[in-house]
């Protein structure tokens, strides 16, 4: 008998080189959210591939702990991104090298960054000042490593100097397997709204696929910016924050409290396991986004950033589900 497996069967969505990649939604890099326990939620929940925040080449070049521990990963999450930033041509070729035996399936290079202390020092957006610069670094990293190469870059530097589709053919043309283009400049940081129409000019000038990524912020929106762009995936960041549901098209107000509940006790568990009961503090930030839409929100908000042991913490939230419980009752 003929068995058919369900992955024989499956068809990519798209390719990043000889990876398949199987969905069109992906969790954005992050610095301080897209760690390894929320990145496992977000995987689970649909986004079809990982991407950790940036490291700093300098970091990593001189073994600085604390930057290798953000490329922890679990098997389960690849494919897997490791994203890098630096500005030094020799060490971010070095840094890449140095760091592919750990398992990456992809690494990727961020020229997206507005923050002053990266951008300042010519990594992150910064290197997008720097076409010629960007296609030397990108050829070396395409012929020096076997993983596929990618990068993540915004619009320019500011709208007088708006260089996205010469950035775009540059990495293509020198290797690049993908990009990912969140609609805005540097300057713009996150004011404005996301240029979706400069990502579709991108898609149409590259052959290799283009991930489109800024203000994705509902089910409806992952929709109108694959329209409008033409893009093979979506990048989803701060909407995704408190709310993984969205990699499985279910916005946050078709989300029980059950299942919040749920979630925050999951997420927080995983949260202890890898950072233990530090992951206390570190949880803060996502369980008031997890409960910024729900009844009483702000008073739960408030009693949950009192908790000071993992112990308190759970009290808590077993109150609030027999509070919501009597509610539904009532
Ligand atoms: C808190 C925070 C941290 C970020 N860290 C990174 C990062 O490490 N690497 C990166 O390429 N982009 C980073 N970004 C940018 C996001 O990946 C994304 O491009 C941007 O937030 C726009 O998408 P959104 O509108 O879906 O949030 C960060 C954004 C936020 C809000």
């Amino acid at each position: 008998m003929h068995v058919v497996t369900s992955t024989s069967s499956r068809q990519p969505t798209f390719m990043v080189r000889d990876v398949p990649i199987y969905g069109d939604l992906i969790l954005s890099p992050m610095a301080g959210f897209s760690d390894l326990p929320y990145r496992l939620i977000a995987r689970d929940f649909g986004s079809a591939m990982g991407y950790t925040e940036f490291v700093s080449v300098d970091g990593l070049l001189h073994g600085n702990e604390k930057t290798k521990r953000l490329l922890d990963f679990h098997p389960s999450e690849y494919p897997l991104t490791f994203q890098v930033f630096g500005s030094s041509e020799d060490k971010i070729v070095e840094a890449c090298k140095m760091i592919e035996p750990w398992g990456p399936t992809i690494i990727d290079l961020n020229m997206g960054c507005s923050v002053a202390k990266v951008s300042g020092r010519g990594a992150g957006a910064a290197l997008l000042c720097e076409p010629t610069k960007i296609g030397r670094i990108f050829a070396r990293l395409s012929k020096e490593l076997s993983v596929p190469v990618t990068g993540k870059i915004r619009l320019g530097w500011d709208h007088q100097s708006l260089n996205y589709v010469t950035v775009a053919k540059t990495l293509e043309d020198n290797g690049a397997s993908l990009i990912a283009v969140h609609g805005r400049t540097k300057a713009q940081a996150y004011n404005g709204v996301a240029d979706w129409s400069a990502i579709a000019e991108v898609k149409q000038a590259v052959k290799i696929p283009v991930i489109g990524n800024g203000d994705v912020k509902c089910v409806a929106d992952i929709k109108r910016i694959k329209e409008q762009t033409g893009c093979e995936g979506v990048m989803i960041g701060r909407a995704a924050i408190g709310n993984p549901w969205i990699f499985s098209r279910k916005d946050r107000h078709e989300v029980s409290f059950e299942e919040k509940a749920a979630l925050i006790r999951r997420h927080f568990s995983l949260m202890l396991d890898y950072y233990g009961d530090y992951g206390l503090i570190l949880f803060r930030k996502h369980v008031v986004k997890y409960i910024s839409e729900i009844r009483g929100a702000a008073a739960m908000r408030e009693s949950f950033l009192t908790a000071t042991t993992p112990e308190y913490f759970i009290s808590l939230l077993e109150e609030a589900e027999a509070e919501h419980r009597e509610l539904k009752a009532a």
